[in-house]
This record gives structure tokens, sequence and C-alpha cells, in this order.
């Protein structure tokens, strides 16, 4: 009896001391975050408002609100990650929170230097520049600044962030001029995401970003682009998405592509680019966006287009395409959207565009198409916008289309359509603007 007590209280005495130590080692797990970086950021949110009309995303919130002097581990603070170990701020989410202020080189910001992911996206900075003390974020990884009013131009120092692998500046009224695009290339050698859409460029595209061989995604739609887009961009070996929408100076031609390029989306539209669309636009087997609307490319149509069974969104609307039909159509059966307004096709509606079912904005007017508007279209019952008017069609209004409830645009005018139209049964598409 007395040995199992005693075996009992030691057993009691190595489950405290067990627990004081895990309790101990949980402790330096977790551990509360350095008082510097605590006190730079509540000196930050001190040096900001808050106000909604700083962030017009629905679901911004103020993530500073809830940041007190009360609450003394801010590694728990909305919006705010450390590092496990060393207990440093590493991650700092600010994006869509309401924020208004100027900000500069002396912010509070730039004393978190253990900070790998910084996203300010989605606030107002009031025309500030893009302080130069950014180069104190050495190990950032991930800058987010975009839509968030920031002006100017892009200071030098962003280039000594050489870890870099994602950056989005855009939707800011910045300039990247010195440095330039060409010195981002050669710096920033990492970059998997570089996004400078609506940015100030104005220039022509530097073949050095080439080099970047990471690069996944590069969006740069109005960036005021011009002269001759390098081709061996479309070959990066990893290069999902590229935009370069709305450049209308920017020329260039598509090339060859084998089954290894892993284009997912590709945006030309609104650019001078030229020539044929090659038919080895079918070995982009993951195209999923496709949107080369109002360039000047020329040419047939390549077949190969009903081969791309991924695409969601095809525009290939306000070109110089040679007359063809709409053979190609009918496996794509993944579209949600498809413009070939004045694409210079002729023939019927093919029995085949009944398969895509999810399509809902469909355009295909001012062509030559002939013969009735088929019935079946009333099969695509997603349809909200549906453009068939500069046409041949004629025949009359199939009373099917009447039962497409999402509808809200259906232009037929211009064509030599008869019969009447039933204003009665007009009355069932509900949704018709
Ligand atoms: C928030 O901003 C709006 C628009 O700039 C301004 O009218 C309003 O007074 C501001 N509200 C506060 C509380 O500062
Ligand atoms: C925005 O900037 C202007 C001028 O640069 C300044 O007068 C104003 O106080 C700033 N507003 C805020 C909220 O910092
Ligand atoms: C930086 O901004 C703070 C307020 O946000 C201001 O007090 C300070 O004077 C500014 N410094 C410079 C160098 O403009
Ligand atoms: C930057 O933030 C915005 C707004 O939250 C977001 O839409 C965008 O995808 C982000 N960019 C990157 C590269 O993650
Ligand atoms: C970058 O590409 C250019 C040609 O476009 C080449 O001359 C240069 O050596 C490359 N630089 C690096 C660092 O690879
Ligand atoms: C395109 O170039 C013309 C002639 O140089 C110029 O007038 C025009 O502003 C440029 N357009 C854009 C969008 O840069
Ligand atoms: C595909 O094209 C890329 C870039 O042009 C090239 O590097 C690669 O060797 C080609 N792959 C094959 C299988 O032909
Ligand atoms: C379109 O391409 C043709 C050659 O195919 C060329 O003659 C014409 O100038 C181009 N138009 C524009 C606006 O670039
Ligand atoms: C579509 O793909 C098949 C199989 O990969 C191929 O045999 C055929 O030639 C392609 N069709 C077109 C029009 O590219
Ligand atoms: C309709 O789609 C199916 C698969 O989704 C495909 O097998 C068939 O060939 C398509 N029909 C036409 C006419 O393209
Ligand atoms: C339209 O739907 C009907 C009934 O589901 C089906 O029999 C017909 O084949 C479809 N038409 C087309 C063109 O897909």
């Amino acid at each position: 009896m007395g040995l199992s007590l005693s075996f009992f209280m030691r057993f009691l005495f190595l489950l405290s001391l067990f627990s004081l130590i895990s309790a101990g080692s949980y402790s330096s797990v977790l551990s509360p975050c350095h008082d510097n970086e605590r006190f730079a950021l509540l000196q930050f949110k001190e040096s900001i408002i808050i106000n909604r009309s700083a962030s017009d995303d629905p679901s911004a919130y103020s993530k500073v609100s809830s940041w007190t002097t009360l609450s003394s581990d801010c590694c728990t603070w909305d919006g705010v990650q450390c590092d496990e170990n060393t207990g440093c701020v590493t991650r700092l989410d600010l994006s869509s929170s309401y924020l208004i202020g100027s900000i500069n080189s002396s912010s509070s910001l730039f004393q978190l230097v253990h900070l790998h992911r910084l996203n300010l996206a989605s606030n107002d900075f009031n025309h500030s520049q893009i302080p130069a003390g950014v180069r104190r974020l050495s190990k950032l990884t991930y800058l987010n600044l975009s839509n968030s009013a920031f002006s100017g131009q892009i200071p030098s120092e962003i280039l000594q962030l050489s870890k870099l692998i994602s950056l989005d500046l855009a939707l800011n009224p910045l300039k990247l001029q010195k440095p330039n695009l060409e010195s981002i290339a050669e710096k920033l050698i990492n970059l998997q995401e570089l996004v400078p859409s609506e940015v100030d460029i104005s220039s022509t595209l530097p073949s050095t970003l080439t080099n970047l061989t990471s690069l996944k995604a590069i969006y740069l739609r109005n960036c005021g682009l011009h002269g001759e887009f390098p081709t061996g961009i479309f070959q990066l070996p990893n290069l999902k998405s590229l935009s370069v929408h709305l450049n209308s100076n920017l020329t260039g031609r598509v090339p060859e592509f084998n089954r290894s390029i892993p284009l997912e989306d590709l945006t030309l539209a609104g650019t001078g680019f030229s020539g044929m669309l090659p038919d080895s636009i079918g070995n982009l087997k993951s195209l999923h966006f496709f949107d080369v609307g109002g360039c000047n490319f020329s040419g047939p149509l390549p077949f190969s287009f009903g081969n791309l069974t991924e695409l969601i969104f095809l525009d290939l609307s306000d070109n110089n395409f040679n007359r063809g039909t709409l053979s190609w159509v009918g496996k794509q059966t993944k579209l949600t959207f498809l413009n070939l307004y004045e694409t210079n096709l002729y023939g019927d509606i093919p029995y085949s565009l009944g398969n895509l079912t999810h399509l809902e904005t469909v355009s295909l007017s001012s062509n030559e198409l002939t013969g009735p508007i088929p019935s079946w279209l009333a099969n695509l019952t997603q349809l909200t916008q549906l453009w068939l008017q500069k046409n041949i069609l004629h025949g009359p209004i199939p009373t099917s289309v009447y039962k497409l409830r999402n509808l809200q645009i259906l232009d037929l005018c211009l064509n030599r359509l008869s019969g009447t139209v039933e204003f009665g049964l007009f009355r069932e598409l509900s949704s018709l603007l």
C-alpha cells in the first residue's frame, strides 16, 4: 500500500513536471510578438485613418480596429502572422482594410524587417509615392500594392527586393520608367508573377523578359506599350497567364506552339498583333481563356479550335479573318463566353452549338450567317446575352427562344426575319432589358 502510494505521488510529481516543461516549450513555440514589432504595428495604426471609402471590395473590413495594447501578442492580431520559432512578424495582410493615409520612408511599417509577405492592396494611400524605405523589407517574396492609390515613379529601391516572387502594382497611377521593365527583368529574376497592369510603362517590351524563366503570370494591361512583342515570351517554360490587353501600339505575331507550352490564359485583345493564328494553337491543351478581340489577325480561323475543350472564354471578334464557317464548334462544352462578332462567318448556325450548354454570352453578330434561327437555341438555358444582329438569318423567331429565363439582351435586328413578334411571349422573358 505504502509503496503504491509513494509510486502514485512520484507519478503525480513527474506528471506536473512534465506539464511544466511542455507548457514552457508550448509558450516558446507560440512566442508572443516582439515589443518593437508590436509597437511598430500600433504606430502604423496611429498614422492612418479608417474610412470605408478607401476600399470598394464588398468583403472589406477594418482589420486594424482590433489591434489594441490590451492584447500583447500581436501574432494573434487580424492580418498579422509570425514565425513560429522566432516570433517575428513575417506576414502582414492589410488588403481591403479601409486604410486612408499618406506613407513615407519613416513609416513604422518598414521596421518589420522580417516580413516575407506584405499585402496593402485595395486601400487609399492618398497618392503617396512608394517610399524608398521599402528596401528595408529585403526578405519580401510577395508584395501586393494593387489598387491602393500609390502614384509617381516606382523607386529604384524596389530592385533591391531580390527575393520577390510576386509583385503586384496594378491599378495605381504609377510610372515604371526609371527604373523600367528592363531593370525589373534584370534584377528580380525570381519573379513568378508580375502585375503592372494600368501602370504607365510607355516603352517597348525588353527581350530580357525572356530571362525570367520562373515566370508563371504577367499582366500588362493598358501600360502604353509599343513596338514589337518579343516572341520568346510565349515560349517561357512556365508561363500560364499572359495579358497585354489594350496596348494599341504594340505589334506582334503569334508563334507556333508545341505541346509543352503550358499557356492557359492568353489576352492580346486591343493590340496591333497581326498575321495568322497558327493551327498549332490546338496544342495548347490547357487553354481556357483566349481573347484576341480587336486585333489585326488575318488568314483562316484555325480548325484546331475544335480541339480546345478546356476553353471557357473565347473572343475572336473584330479582326480580318478569311471567310469561314462555324464547323469547328461543338466540343468546347465548358464555354461560357463566345464572341465571334465580325469574324467573316457564313453558313448556318450549326446544330453542334447546342452542345455548349454552359454558354451565358454569345455574339455572332455582323457576319453573313444564313438559315433560320434554330429552335434548339432554347437548350442553352444559361444564356443572358444573345447577339445575332446584322446577319442574313431568315424565317420566324422560334417561340422556344421565349423560354430562355435568364436572357437579358436579345438583339436580332438587321436580319431577314419574318412573321410576327409576339410581344405577349416576350413578357415571359422577365429579365429582358
Ligand atoms: C470618409 O471619406 C468620405 C469621402 O472622402 C468623406 O466624405 C467622409 O467624411 C469620411 N468620413 C470620415 C469619418 O472621415
Ligand atoms: C492626403 O494628401 C494631402 C496632400 O498631399 C494632404 O493634405 C492630406 O492631409 C492627406 N490625407 C490624409 C488622410 O493623409
Ligand atoms: C512622414 O510622415 C509622417 C506622418 O505620417 C510625418 O510626420 C513626417 O514628417 C513625414 N516625414 C517626411 C520626411 O516627410
Ligand atoms: C493583390 O490583391 C488583390 C486584392 O486583394 C487581388 O485581387 C490580387 O489577386 C492580388 N495579387 C496577387 C498577385 O496575388
Ligand atoms: C538575358 O537575356 C539577354 C538576351 O535577351 C542575354 O544577352 C543576357 O545574357 C541574359 N542575362 C542573364 C542574366 O541571363
Ligand atoms: C500610339 O501611337 C500614336 C502615334 O505615335 C500616339 O499618338 C498614341 O497616343 C499612341 N497610343 C497609345 C495608347 O499609346
Ligand atoms: C517546345 O518549344 C519549346 C520552346 O520553343 C522548346 O524549348 C521545346 O524544346 C519544345 N518541345 C518539344 C517537345 O518540341
Ligand atoms: C493590319 O495588317 C495589315 C496586313 O495584314 C496591314 O496592312 C495594316 O496596316 C494593319 N493595320 C493596322 C491598323 O495595324
Ligand atoms: C485534334 O486532336 C486530335 C488528337 O490529338 C488530332 O488527331 C487532330 O488532328 C486535331 N484536330 C485538329 C483540327 O487540330
Ligand atoms: C458534343 O459534345 C460531346 C462531348 O461533350 C462530344 O463528344 C461531341 O462530339 C460533341 N458534338 C459535336 C457535334 O461536336
Ligand atoms: C436540345 O435538347 C433536347 C432535349 O433535351 C435534345 O433532344 C436535343 O438533341 C438538344 N439539341 C441540341 C442541338 O443539342
